[in-house]
């Protein structure tokens, strides 16, 4: 018994050493999340009102759009693949009384319409914020706001930055440059 109950704390230890490091846009990495003071960040910097419709792709556990509905009353949508973070959103959307405002939903974040927001957050890496280049161009209106938290995009142009806090805020332009083309 004593041997198996070691066992299982073992394996639970090095599931949550490995989180830790696993990369931000996978599944179970718990710990790369943004913290309500972030969120309160990307809320001014991103001059959130309640005329906004936010989008966040690959949401976790919904703080950035929690935060916004209560502070601002802006509407918004979650798109999150995890399921277990999925129900955990969708609870704290409950408790915070905000669940006329946000939607969670499950799914790939690539799947997402995401033409009817005014505003996207993505905390994602590199790699899948290259990936999400077509999918800005072809379905964000011009001036839509798109905000970044940890990494930078480099096909966007970029409006404002809080270098200490790590959150750059771009805009869909208006007129496509050759670059933003490509
Ligand atoms: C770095 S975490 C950020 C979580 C949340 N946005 C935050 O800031 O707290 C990245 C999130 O994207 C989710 N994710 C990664 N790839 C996804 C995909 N293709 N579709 C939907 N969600 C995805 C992960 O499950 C994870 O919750």
């Amino acid at each position: 018994m004593i041997f198996y109950l070691l066992f299982v704390i073992t394996i639970a230890l090095l599931l949550l050493l490995l989180s830790m490091v696993w990369p931000p846009d996978s599944p179970w990495s718990p710990w790369w999340r943004t913290n309500k003071k972030t969120a309160l960040k990307i809320i001014k910097l991103a001059k959130i009102t309640e005329k906004d419709f936010i989008v966040d792709l690959g949401c976790g556990d919904g703080t950035a759009l929690i935060t916004a509905a209560k502070n601002k009353k802006a509407h918004g949508a979650g798109v999150e693949i995890d399921p277990f973070r999925v129900l955990i959103a969708k609870i704290r959307v409950l408790l915070g009384g905000v669940s006329d405002l946000i939607v969670i939903k499950r799914g790939n974040l690539f799947d997402q319409d995401i033409s009817g927001s005014s505003l996207v957050i993505v905390y994602l890496i590199p790699k899948t914020l290259k990936r999400l280049k077509k999918k800005f161009f072809a379905e964000l209106k011009p001036g839509t706001k798109v905000i970044s938290y940890m990494y930078q995009i480099d096909f966007l142009p970029e409006v404002v930055r809080d270098e200490d806090s790590h959150v750059y805020v771009y805009l869909i332009p208006k007129k496509r440059t050759n670059t933003e083309k490509n």
